[in-house]
């Protein structure tokens, strides 16, 4: 489907780049973290070497129409400081085609060029042949490395490679091996690590993961879920409802090990409470001490690791602790450890452990869906 990288070796063409740059900004207008920036260079510098100009494409956040807060334009500082490189900003091409043909065309090999939010066009979104053929002529090859969107039937990942020989970019061939490895051929034991909310995207990997994992390790919001399945008391903490029926079939198969207390919000103090002491005015934000202590112990015997989801509210200081422990005991390991979701490698970011993971992955939903087993759009999986 996709050509290996290696394979591309034409000199001084134009290189259409599809790169996931959907990143967060604090209140400032600063990056939380550039790792999805950073994840791309292998890419770039090849194509550089080929003296290619380089048109990069990328959506940012969800926007149904222009809205200048999430134009890609403000990516640039942070782009050019990671290639040290000028990047050259191609706005509005669906309505300017000629226009943005011509600037590109001035410009010499290699440059690198940035197009405006995807996102923007709703034929990026509903799939729409011509905005694909647009999009598709502004350059000779397309190189599609944006594994955290492979997940979505949209135009830049399921069209443009019917329109350009397609290769296929460091990153997604570096994501791919990793997650295969995990789950082809993972030394035992094997223990999977889920925290976070949005259960709905993370039941469908228990389910498949009860058949191969030894060990699945359950907090955040997506632990309260499960203890409502148990009817245990969870006080005013947040959990997903719907999804109760479900988790109580999960409950039967085995292998979930769920937090025995947690750090919470009790008469606006924080506490550690055991899950029978949980009263009804309390709010879980994090797991407790016991539940470190048993999830570290199965991670020091595991030999495979694979983690989504923050165990807590890492966000206030006072609730880190869950995950921040967790992700020391997994360093302390010689297990693999694969982590990934942008929430999961923010925290860790900011544990200073990050790097000493084994793979850090760029995808989020995409991620999980790939590790469910289900068919990816883009990719022959
Ligand atoms: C992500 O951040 O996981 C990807 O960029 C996908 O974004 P989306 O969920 O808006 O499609």
């Amino acid at each position: 489907m996709f050509f290996p990288l290696e394979k591309f070796k034409e000199k001084k063409k134009i290189v259409l780049l599809r790169a996931d740059y959907n990143v967060d900004f604090n209140r400032k207008g600063m990056l939380l973290d550039d790792f999805r920036l950073r994840q791309t260079l292998p890419t770039i510098n090849y194509l550089e070497g080929l003296k290619s100009k380089i048109i990069l494409a990328t959506h940012l956040d969800r926007p149904k129409k222009y809205d200048k807060s999430l134009s890609t334009k403000r990516l640039i500082p942070f782009l050019e400081r990671i290639f040290q490189k000028k990047v050259v900003f191609l706005n509005n091409f669906s309505q300017e085609e000629e226009t943005i043909k011509k600037k590109i065309e001035k410009y010499p090999f290699p440059t690198i060029f940035l197009l405006e939010n995807l996102r923007f066009f709703k034929g990026e979104v509903e799939r729409d042949k011509s905005f694909a053929r647009q999009l598709s002529s502004l350059a000779e090859f397309y190189v599609f490395d944006a594994f955290s969107v492979c997940h979505r039937n949209h135009s830049s990942v399921t069209l443009l490679p019917k329109l350009l020989k397609t290769y296929q970019g460091k990153l997604l061939t570096q994501e791919i091996e990793n997650l295969k490895k995990v789950m082809e051929n993972p030394v035992k034991p094997l223990t999977l690590i889920l925290g976070g909310f949005k259960a709905e995207t993370k039941l469908p990997l228990i389910e498949r993961w009860q058949k191969m994992a030894d060990y699945i390790l359950i907090g955040g919001v997506l632990a309260a879920t499960f203890l409502v399945a148990q009817k245990k008391e969870v006080g005013k903490s947040i959990y997903e409802p719907f999804l109760i029926p479900k988790a109580k079939e999960i409950l039967k198969k085995g292998k979930i090990v769920l937090p025995v207390d947690f750090a919470v919000v009790r008469c606006q103090r924080k506490k550690n409470v055991e899950i029978e002491n949980l009263r009804k005015n309390d709010l879980i934000q994090d797991i407790g001490k016991e539940t470190i202590k048993n999830f570290s112990q199965i991670i020091s015997q595991s030999k495979t690791i694979v983690w989504n989801g923050p165990m807590g509210c890492f966000e206030d200081k006072r609730f880190r602790n869950g995950t921040f422990s967790l992700a020391q005991a997994i360093v302390s390991t010689k297990a693999f450890s694969l982590v990934g979701g942008g929430e999961t490698l923010l925290a860790l970011k900011q544990s200073k452990v990050r790097e000493k993971f084994s793979f850090l992955s760029t995808g989020g939903g995409a991620m999980l869906q790939f590790l469910s087993g289900k068919k990816m759009p883009c990719l022959k999986n």
